[in-house]
């Protein structure tokens, strides 16, 4: 059981708090690539409570910089991109990307002035079309070797959106295996063919099937392995935990690539949930990444959902009958928002009766709370490293398959009970 200290623990991501002290140390995505242009305007992201300014500068180079100008804090989200930086409205000081001051205008000993000032600035890297920022303390560690971030731009689609709950639930919803079975079920197989980008071929297994659940320990975090099995066969699906926000799961592509699902704290009661679909055989179909993206997020914006708790997710008791189990439509985003944001923006985890099926959820808080006593004591994070050449995942396996014969299926490291 989780007690309501070690909730706190898990939930509150402000500069001070355990958990986003760990979150800061691990690069957590910040915005998409095409979200700022050097004719473009500044842009706030918040992150983690934080508000902060992202731009990119005449060379096309990403900075984020704290909000509140180092001279005497005017908003530089309001600033003008020029002179090799982003320059401040009130008094023309001009910081770059690395938060030092090349300008200042007005100042008699501007030379000697502008190498005492320095603007709160944080590390980025881009890749695979997303912004990564480290706002930790220290040296970042390596960006992950994700097979993804450096695959051709056509073999990818992102998307994120905003959601009003706590960063944990969201993910959590994403390494919990057997809500397939029934949040996101739909009442008959044609109704599962019919969805765009959906399988049907596990329809049966999810009906029928008898959960079996494994968890192991990782470099990175938790692989998660959850059996179906139904007669003969079983259906296999492994899931992963990448420490300490990140679930990647077999998505729309099956074993052919993966989804990764990031979870990034704008606050301790909304997170953007970023979402990275990857193919790895060939390009991806945007126009269908497309259209399940634009059954739950309005186009042209992040923030706001068709489907919402104002509106109770449109749900349709008629469609429960012989539509979709939930009776929300067929976007599985949008029944995983549902069911994070209905328990309220951070649920009291000391309320719960954990069972079987929450397996991968106690040793997923687990993980976090060593993470948080680690980081503590100083000792090395999981899912950390400084190696650019890490083989830490390497042995990420994504899996979603029919399994002849299952007695013969070996694991690895399990983790006990
Ligand atoms: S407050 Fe920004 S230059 Fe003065
Ligand atoms: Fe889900």
């Amino acid at each position: 059981m989780t007690t309501r200290e070690q909730n706190i623990l898990l939930t509150r991501t402000g500069a001070g708090a355990a958990a986003g002290k760990l979150l800061r140390q691990y690069w957590q995505p910040v915005a998409m690539s095409d979200e700022v242009t050097a004719d473009g305007g500044p842009k706030i992201v918040k992150v983690m409570g934080e508000e902060l300014v992202l731009f990119r500068d005449e060379q096309g180079r990403a900075g984020l910089l704290g909000k509140h100008c180092a001279h005497r804090g005017a908003d530089l989200s309001f600033g003008r991109i020029e002179a090799g930086g982003l320059r401040c409205l009130y008094h023309g000081w001009v910081f770059d990307v690395s938060g030092n001051c090349l300008e200042q205008p007005a100042e008699p000993r501007a030379a000697a002035f502008c190498q005492r000032v320095k603007q709160e600035a944080y590390p980025l890297r881009e890749a695979g079309g997303i912004i990564f920022a480290y706002l930790g303390d220290g040296e970042p560690p390596a960006l992950p070797q994700l097979e993804c971030l450096g695959a051709p731009a056509d073999h990818l689609f992102m998307w994120k959106f905003r959601e009003r709950c706590n960063y944990l639930q969201g993910l959590e919803g994403d390494i919990d295996p057997f809500h397939l079975n029934f949040l996101h079920r739909a009442m008959d197989n044609s109704h599962a063919k019919a969805a765009p980008g959906s399988s049907d071929q596990y329809f049966d297994f999810y009906m029928h099937g008898i959960p079996r659940l494994e968890v192991e320990r990782t470099g990175y975090g938790l692989r998660i392995y959850a059996l179906r099995q139904l007669g003969e066969r079983a259906y296999l699906r492994v899931t992963n935990f990448m420490m300490p926000n990140v679930a990647i799961v077999a998505g729309p592509t099956g074993e052919d690539g993966y989804t990764i699902l990031w979870h990034v704290p704008i606050d301790d009661e909304s997170h953007m949930k970023y979402m990275l679909n990857f193919r790895r055989s060939k390009p991806l179909n945007a126009e269908i990444m497309q259209k399940i993206y634009d059954l739950h997020v309005v186009p042209g914006t992040d923030l706001e959902t068709w489907r919402n708790r104002e509106n109770r997710w449109k749900q349709d008791r008629a469609e429960m009958k012989d539509g979709w189990f939930a009776g929300m439509g067929p976007s599985f985003s949008v029944h995983d928002n549902f069911v994070s944001e209905s328990m309220g923006p951070i649920f009291d985890r000391s309320k719960e009766n954990l069972g079987y099926t929450d397996k991968a959820i106690v040793a997923a808080r687990r993980l976090i709370l060593t993470g948080i006593e680690n980081m503590a004591s100083g000792a090395a994070l999981v899912g950390r490293t400084s190696d650019a050449n890490s083989s830490m995942l390497d042995d990420m396996i994504v899996s979603s398959e029919i399994l002849d014969d299952p007695a013969k299926f070996r694991y690895e490291a399990l983790v006990e009970d």
